[in-house]
């Protein structure tokens, strides 16, 4: 298997992998990378969502030959220096989480949102946050620790 590196949280990694592996099944099962979850393993849940540099991804779908020499963001680097991002602290103070299984997904794309719209309106975030599916339906906690984080809660 060829030698693919790419960075991860910061740290450069080299690892084997087969061209078409998924980016996810290196992150989590080969890295133990744990935050991006595996829903639907085709890019339409969001369970995985983590950032390519800047911007959302859905690792599940992001094959090794497209991974390599670019820069990947899961949820484990959200917090600097032991201190949460302000979307965990809201997703904890509005104690969102049901089962958890979608919920690193949910706050990396929250993230991004309010970098771009730092004060969203409840139907920002119904559109923004649609592609991310919750089975618990914790949507209602979910648009109240945006709107926290956004300093609006
Ligand atoms: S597991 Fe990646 S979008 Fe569902
Ligand atoms: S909290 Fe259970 S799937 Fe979202």
């Amino acid at each position: 298997m060829p030698d693919i590196t790419f960075d991860i949280n910061g740290t450069p990694v080299t690892i084997d992998a087969e061209n078409d592996d998924a980016l996810l099944y290196l992150i989590r099962d080969r890295l133990g990378i744990t935050g991006p979850k595996y829903g639907c393993g085709v890019g339409v849940c969001g369970a995985c969502t983590s950032f390519q540099g800047g911007e959302l991804v859905r690792p599940c779908i992001v094959p090794m030959s497209e991974a390599a020499g670019q820069s990947y963001t899961t949820i484990e680097a959200l917090a600097v220096d032991d201190v949460l991002h302000p979307v965990q602290q809201a997703w904890i103070d509005e104690d969102v989480a049901q089962c958890g299984y979608c919920q690193a997904g949910q706050i990396m794309t929250a993230v991004k949102l309010l970098e771009r719209n730092p004060n969203p309106s409840d139907d920002d975030i119904d559109e923004a946050m649609s592609d991310n599916y919750c089975r618990c339906g914790t949507y209602h906690r979910i648009r109240k620790a945006i709107k926290r984080a956004a300093g609006n809660g």
